[in-house]
């Protein structure tokens, strides 16, 4: 079975928020729940939506306003559910 991709963004104003900070968290998180099997976490280029940073994609959804601090409530409200298809 091929794992959908979950996108982080890279860009430069996502990098200025934190998402190095993230992206370890985020990791930990995806093992944590077990959507590695599921999902494959990849960086990605800017996703436009710099106003709205950090940005997280998935399929066509796309979750905004992502900081270090608010990751995990963001991933188990928001993130968990639409991956598990149920969002
Ligand atoms: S740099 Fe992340 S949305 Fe533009």
């Amino acid at each position: 079975m091929s794992r959908e991709n979950l996108y982080l963004c890279m860009g430069s104003a996502c990098h200025q928020l934190g998402v190095y900070e993230v992206l370890p968290k985020l990791q930990k998180l995806i093992k944590e729940y077990a959507l590695d099997e599921i999902v494959e976490l990849k960086g990605c280029f800017c996703l436009e939506t710099c106003s709205s940073g950090i940005v997280m994609k998935y399929k066509d959804r796309l979750f905004i306003n992502i900081s270090p601090q608010n990751l995990e409530e963001k991933f188990i409200k928001e993130i968990l559910p639409c991956v598990q298809g149920m969002g």
